[in-house]
Parts: C-alpha cells; structure tokens; sequence
C-alpha cells in the first residue's frame, strides 16, 4: 500500500467507524441468527431423513471393505500419490505434512498478499490459488470416488492361467497377498505395488523366490512380510505365476 492509498483507507475506516453500527450486539447478533437457522436446518434433516442403522460390526469379517466417506476421498486419493516401499510415507505425507502446508499457508496469506485490493476480480493470484486449490480437491475427490473397491473378496480372474497358473494363483489368494497388492483391479491399491503387469519388471524366476523368502533382502526397507514359511514347491510356482502375470496370465 502506498501512501495516498493508506491515508484513504485510514479516512474510510474512521468514517465507517463513526457511522457504523457497533460490534456488540449488532454482528453478534446476526452470526447467533445465522448460526441458529443452521442448526435448525441440520436439526429437520436429521428428523426428516432418518440414518438407517446397519449391521453390528463383526471384528471377525474378512470381506469387510474399507470406504471412506466422500468428504475424505480426497484424503484417500492423496495416500495413494505417495505410495511407495515404505508404508509410512503415505500416512506422513497424506495426513500430516501436505494438509500442515496448506494450514501455514493460509496463515500466512495476509502477510503474503498485503495489497489494498478486496475485490476478488483485482486479486488474480489469490483468486488462481483459490481455484486450483479447490479443483484439485475435487479431482482427488472425483478419483478417490471411482478407484477400485480393494479389500479381500474372490481374487483376481485371469485368462491362459495354466497348471502351474492355478497353483500360483491359489498360493496367492491363501497367502492374503492381496491385502496389499492388486491384480486386474482385484485386491488393495496399496502399500504393495500393482502387480497386473508384474512380467514386465523382468524380475526373473529367482529373483521372485528370493524376493518373496525375504523382501528386504532385495528391496531394502520393504515392509512385505517374508514368506520364508512356504513350501519350495509353493514358492515355486507363486514365482512363475507372478512372473507370467501381463504376459501369459491377463486380466479381463
Ligand atoms: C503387508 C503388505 C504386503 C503383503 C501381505 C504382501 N506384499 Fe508384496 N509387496 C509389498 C510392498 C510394500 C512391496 C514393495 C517393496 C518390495 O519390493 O519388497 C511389495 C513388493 C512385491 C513384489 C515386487 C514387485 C516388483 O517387481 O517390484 C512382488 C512380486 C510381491 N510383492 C508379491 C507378493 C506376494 C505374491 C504376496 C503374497 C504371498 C505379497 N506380495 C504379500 C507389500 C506386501
């Protein structure tokens, strides 16, 4: 702000002050209003339509699917952008750093824009960051809505699954690999990797086996367990069905 601008606004506010009405209890009295009629509003829909009560929760529930609401879809979505080796990271990032910048940014937005503009039209840079800000919430959203269901349930349906296939595929589905991996849309989006396409990392028969007796052998930090218990025949063919899988074993 410059000088003349400041000597303005000073005048302004002096004359709005002089003029004006008082803090208490005229604003007060309108955001009690406002605040009341809310209520109210929240109050008749609660009354109107009725939440149905679901089913007792079963602790036992395998096929249980965990949804968020869509108001945290976003927030979902966000977990997956951070997704990696370590299971950590996407909790850290999606819920604690990301959402603190945004939370310092927006305390420091009057120190940052100190111009002496109200008018949303004469603030383009607040008014780009206020637009991308909420259509990347609702981007996150619109993905979060429409990412596969996960959870456990009857695995993944591939097609030229042969012998060795069926006896890879059945270790895979006993093993609860698809608490963590997905398979042609079938299983979680994370911590694991996607695994449709698995034939094209080019891993190689061994390097499954060893990989999956203990994966931090080969992936350092790799918060997999170790499938060190299996039986060798087992392993052997859960290492060609991973290594089939894009290639000879395709998903729908
Ligand atoms: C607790 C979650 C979890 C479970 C259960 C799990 N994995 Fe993993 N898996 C991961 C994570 C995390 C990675 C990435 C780090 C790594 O490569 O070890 C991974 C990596 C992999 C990879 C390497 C992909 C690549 O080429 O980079 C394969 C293959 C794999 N898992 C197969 C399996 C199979 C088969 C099972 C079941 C026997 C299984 N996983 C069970 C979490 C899991």
């Amino acid at each position: 702000m410059n000088r003349a601008q400041k000597k303005e606004y000073l005048e302004d506010y002096a004359q709005a002050k002089a003029e004006g009405k008082p803090f208490f209890p005229y604003a007060i009295y309108k955001d009690h209003l406002v605040a009341i009629l809310a209520l109210g509003i929240v109050i008749l829909l609660a009354v109107v339509y009725r939440v149905e009560i679901g089913e007792p929760v079963n602790a036992a529930s395998t096929d249980y699917v965990p949804r968020p609401e869509w108001y945290f879809f976003f927030l979902f979505e966000l977990l997956k952008i951070f997704e990696g080796s370590n299971v950590l990271t996407p909790v850290i990032m999606g819920t604690f750093i990301v959402p603190n910048i945004l939370v310092v940014l927006l305390l420091v937005w009057p120190f940052l824009d100190q111009g002496p503009e109200r008018r949303i039209d004469r603030r383009p840079i607040s008014l780009a960051v206020a637009v991308v800000v909420v259509a990347l919430l609702a981007f996150l959203t619109h993905e979060g809505a429409k990412a596969p269901l996960g959870g456990a349930g009857e695995g993944p349906v591939l097609e030229g699954l042969d012998e060795t296939g069926e006896a890879g595929l059945a270790v895979y589905n006993a093993n609860g690999c698809a608490s963590c991996h997905m398979i042609g849309g079938v299983g979680a989006t994370g911590p694991g990797p996607n695994l449709t396409n698995e034939a094209d990392q080019n891993r190689g028969v061994e390097w499954q086996i060893g990989h999956l007796r203990v994966p931090a052998d080969f992936t350092p930090g790799s918060s997999m367990p170790a499938y060190d218990n299996l039986p060798d025949e087992d392993l052997e063919s859960l290492a060609v069905f991973l290594e089939g899988l894009g290639a000879t074993y395709t998903a729908e």
